[in-house]
């Protein structure tokens, strides 16, 4: 736990030194992602029973465990564990967004905002070893098929990202997505 809490700790120093030297850019988000994917690289520090997925009695198909967040709510670091069956809408976040695969599968898309109503431009299939990158404005879904394990990080807390929008096609309009509650605490707090 204690070497989980150091390796987690100098690799949220450098994102926030990333972000002070390159600002909130592409070249920056880039360089945050880079270093998440060197954090995940270290796959004995995270045991996937210490991430349990929701069983199939529990209404979620994915549970969100901290791992860091700043005083101030900033750069927190998630793990999502999931066992499958997990479909976003198109949404961005208000802050900037990187994901980075460990275990298991989860499929990206990327929009563009049209006069009616979102474009697929990119994908990328999130696993161990790779990751996407967002600013505050790009729109992405996500899919995710069976049992997975990957990190997210934001440049704010998701009980804080309470102005994110997200397409509904049914209605073809805009919608605030509601801010992310339950999120399970991963952090050791006697060394934060
Ligand atoms: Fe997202």
């Amino acid at each position: 736990m204690q070497a989980r809490t150091d390796a987690v700790h100098a690799a949220m120093d450098d994102i926030r030194q990333i972000e002070a030297d390159l600002g909130v850019t592409r070249e920056g988000v880039q360089a945050i992602r880079d270093r998440l994917v060197e954090l995940s690289s270290h796959r004995d520090l995270f045991p996937l029973e210490d991430f349990p997925k929701p069983g199939p009695d529990e209404k979620t198909t994915s549970f969100m465990y901290r791992l860091a967040q700043d005083g101030d709510d900033r750069f927190a670091l998630y793990a999502q564990s999931s066992r499958g069956q997990v479909e976003t809408p198109v949404h961005n976040h208000t802050t900037w967004a990187v994901v980075v695969g460990f275990d298991g599968q989860e499929h990206n898309r990327f929009f563009e905002r049209t006069d009616e109503g979102v474009n697929q431009i990119d994908d990328h299939m999130v696993q161990a070893g790779t990751g996407v990158a967002m600013l505050p404005d790009d729109l992405h879904s996500i899919h995710i098929d069976g049992p997975a394990l990957n990190f997210h990080c934001y440049g704010l807390a998701l009980e804080r990202l309470d102005e994110r929008e997200y397409y509904n096609p049914k209605e073809d309009n805009w919608k605030i997505f509601s801010s992310i509650s339950g999120i399970r605490e991963a952090r050791d707090l006697q060394s934060c």
